[in-house]
């Protein structure tokens, strides 16, 4: 069922009014569900269970680069999810929204020394390494420290995931991940460095993957990577998984389901005696999310109709970026039996690109009224910026019902704060 439904010809966010969420906090406004992204959780986790049975190892660690609000993340520690991180600042998100470190996956190309150093204290699962300078540095890092760190190699299978270029991880072109052909040697070099203890192996792909076939090629890979290293003597207790669950943004995309997922991670590693992470971002927190914006005019120029809206690029970075739909509603239930306007929906950023949907059948829609931008959850609020001097915008969670700011806006007048005028 869905979380977001039309209640006396107004859209609700459970049993909220948009229109009350509107009140509290202005627009734009980005606006999650509680109940939803732990039903995503249960649903994901509930299938591989199914699947690969109840004992199984198996770790959830939540991509928070997706939505990486410590209140979001909190939700899912509440569920006992663990955390892929790729930053310090995510670390220390993980970390303070409660997700205990040894449920903890430390990704990302460009770990600096910093950042490994306090990966290394804080005592993470995994370090999920993508180059031998990584563990070179990561090595002498934890030999100066006394301490040993725990890796895994991400191996670029060289796959093409389908989807967007710009979020397809797995090619030979991409800067991800060693290449398959030196990942023997690799895991052979890493035995060698004092300070590091070898305990698993990584893939990921890409994100937005919406056929399994790309999966069931890096899978493979990973299978073959697995018995080569068992046989050559290696340590390994993981195998993550990593991310990329597509989700259905509109009508027009179809996905594969979680239980035919599951069902394919069960014939590949069903047997293998290891502990499997997944690394979920979009999968969890895009639907259970969306962007409230407000009618600032309506324009017609040429043959358009154009909606400018109070929220941009800036706020929702995905359209321009990937050329991503995002289904837009209107908050107040449209009459049906009045003919439909083809608009575009548009921002106030000066930047031809600042579409923030091209082609949204809609009627009647005129200055202040509400819409909805759908399946924003998920790399909506983690991308936004300032541009053009706007604010940061709030993020409110609908939980039990109550309307919770869980990010306050940042204004101009708070960034003007940290700017100063040489004397
Ligand atoms: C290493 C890693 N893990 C997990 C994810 C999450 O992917 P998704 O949001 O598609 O599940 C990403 C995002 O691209 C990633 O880079």
């Amino acid at each position: 069922m869905s979380n977001f439904n039309y209640i006396n010809e107004i859209l609700h966010i459970d049993n909220v009014s948009a229109l009350d969420i509107e009140k509290k906090c202005k627009t734009p406004v980005y606006v999650y569900s509680e109940s939803r992204l732990i039903n995503n959780f249960k649903k994901l986790e509930d299938a591989l269970t199914s699947k690969l049975g109840e004992n199984h190892p198996k770790l959830i660690a939540y991509s928070v680069k997706a939505n990486s609000n410590i209140a979001v993340i909190n939700v899912l520690n509440k569920l006992n999810s663990g955390a892929d991180v790729v930053s310090s600042g995510e670390l220390k998100r993980a970390i303070k929204a409660g997700i205990q470190s040894e449920r903890i996956v430390f990704s990302g190309v460009g770990k600096t020394a910093d950042e490994l150093f306090l990966a290394l204290q804080s005592n993470v699962l995994q370090f999920n390494l993508e180059s031998i300078e990584e563990l070179e540095k990561l090595s002498e890092i934890a030999v100066e420290n006394n301490m040993m760190a725990p890796i895994a190699f991400r191996i670029n299978p060289d796959i093409d995931a389908g989807g967007h270029e710009k979020i397809a991880t797995g090619g030979s072109n991409t800067k991800f991940g060693i290449p398959f052909s030196q990942a023997l040697e690799s895991y052979n070099y890493a035995k060698t460095l004092s300070g590091i203890k070898i305990v698993g192996i990584d893939i990921h792909i890409g994100s937005q993957i919406t056929e399994l076939d790309p999966f069931e090629l890096a899978f493979n890979k990973v299978v073959l990577l697995y018995n080569t290293l068992i046989t050559a003597g290696h340590n390994i207790e993981n195998i993550d998984l990593g991310g990329g669950i597509g989700v259905s943004y509109d009508k027009t995309i179809s996905t594969f389901s979680l239980d035919e997922y599951a069902s394919l991670v069960k014939k590949k590693f069903g047997s293998i005696d290891c502990k499997l992470i997944f690394e979920p971002g979009r999968y969890i927190a895009a639907d259970a999310g969306i962007l409230l914006t407000k009618v600032i005019r309506n324009k017609e120029s040429y043959d358009n109709c154009f909606i400018v809206v109070d929220a941009a690029m800036n706020d929702i970075l995905r359209p321009a970026l990937y050329d991503a739909k995002h289904e837009v509603i209107s908050v107040k239930e449209i009459n049906k039996n009045k003919e439909f306007v083809d608009y575009q929906i548009v921002g106030p950023i000066c930047e031809t690109g600042d579409i923030l949907n091209k082609k949204v059948y809609l009627n009647s829609i005129k200055e202040g009224d509400l819409l909805a931008i759908k399946h924003a959850g998920a790399y909506g609020a983690v991308m936004s910026s300032q541009y053009n001097s706007r604010d940061l915008i709030p993020e409110i969670i609908v939980a039990n019902n109550n309307i919770n700011i869980i990010r306050k806006r940042i204004t101009i007048e708070d960034f003007l704060s940290y700017e100063s005028i040489p004397e």
